[in-house]
């Protein structure tokens, strides 16, 4: 038994569901999964091999389904595919799914969960630490088209998340800084100076800690991250109001940065140099001032992250700028989430200066 307690996030929807949160709770499935006669486990091949054996221990009327690997997995086909197994199998209304992996397997399981049968129960059970801050947590299901990014998907609320942090010690450094990003933007999405969730805090005491994946801060940091996302979620869960759309904070650069893929940045380093523009363009307009402009830059820094475009890597603001107006929460021009007087906000349209200005301040030249 590990001596890390686990702790339980509460997503107040209607119905309600918790994120369990710390090493080794994979093995509490079963309290989740209840009577439910069969449960489908959907996987990739180097997860199931690692982590399938402890579901079936407590999960006995459990049957593994593989998908590929990748982001090029999440299709239509690979959901036609799944559903097509789950009836060969016997799979109805009243089973359960359980999605164990990153977020190509959760947006994958959870979105053929959405439609099989017209909607089955599906458990979600993250694998990196991007899926556990962030995807698994808020229903938000889908795959790609060749046209798009999860251009075909539904809200499907699951049953619950089981967030085992002893699956974070395998990751690749790759895999664990795709989430650090997600770390850093809910560290300032939140009020950094009040820290009511005790993110900025838990950074700069244990900064070191969450880098080396201390088991311990490590299921302090994504419970923390996780209360945040769940709050967000339960006040805005059909992204309606606009609440929602904050968790996109830093988003709009690290899109277009990972869209150029002119370099290998991870999601977390494209939304590191996102956040660190938003806070410079916030600047730009006078909506913050220098103190937060540090604040950005010295939080995306703790993690590891870079806080400007690596050198030498040709691409220009017209560019960037062009794919930015592409970004499918953006309504025709330019629209960003900043932070101001009021928290974050949308802002349309800001003038092309500012823009130019807070580009080259993370290293992009026009
Ligand atoms: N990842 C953004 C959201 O769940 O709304």
């Amino acid at each position: 038994m590990s001596a890390i307690a686990s702790r339980r996030v509460p997503v107040r929807l209607e119905p309600p569901y918790d994120i369990v949160v710390g090493p080794d709770v994979l093995r509490d499935a079963a309290a989740l999964i209840g009577d439910r006669r069969r449960v489908a486990v959907v996987s990739q091949a180097a997860i199931a091999d690692r982590y399938a054996e402890t579901l079936a221990n407590v999960l006995p009327t459990s049957e593994i389904f593989l998908i590929d690997d990748g982001e090029d997995a999440k299709n239509l086909a690979t959901v036609e595919s799944l559903a097509r197994r789950f009836a060969r199998w016997g799979l109805l209304r009243d089973d359960a799914v359980v999605a164990l992996g990153g977020g190509v397997v959760g947006d994958v399981a959870g979105f053929t969960a959405a439609s099989y049968h017209r909607g089955v129960d599906v458990l979600q059970a993250p694998t990196t630490l991007l899926a556990m801050v962030d995807a698994a947590i808020g229903g938000k299901t889908g795959v790609n088209l060749a046209e798009g990014k999860n251009l075909v998907g539904a809200f499907h609320q699951p049953i619950g998340v089981l967030a085992d942090t002893t699956t974070l010690a395998t990751l690749s450094e790759r895999e664990y800084r795709s989430g650090l990003g997600e770390v850093a933007k809910y560290a300032l999405m939140d009020d950094v100076v009040a820290d009511p969730s005790g993110i900025v805090d838990l950074l700069r005491l244990h900064g070191g800690a969450v880098l080396e994946r201390d088991p311990g801060v490590l299921a302090d940091l994504v419970t923390r991250c996780a209360t945040i996302k769940a709050d967000v979620v339960a006040s805005d869960p059909m992204e309606h109001t606009g609440i929602r759309a904050t968790l996109n904070y830093g988003h709009t650069l690290a899109h277009a940065l990972e869209t150029a893929g002119a370099y290998s940045l991870t999601h977390g380093e494209a939304v590191g140099i996102g956040l660190i523009f938003a806070s410079r363009l916030a600047e730009a307009l006078k909506r913050i001032g220098d103190d937060a402009v540090d604040r950005h830059r010295a939080i995306v820094a703790a993690l590891g992250l870079p806080i400007e475009v690596p050198g030498g890597v040709g691409l220009d603001a017209d560019t960037l700028v062009r794919l930015m107006q592409r970004d499918k929460k953006a309504r025709g021009g330019l629209t960003f989430v900043l932070a101001g007087p009021n928290g974050l906000e949308r802002v349309d349209d800001p003038p092309a200066s500012a823009v130019e200005r807070a580009l080259a301040a993370v290293g992009v030249g026009s």
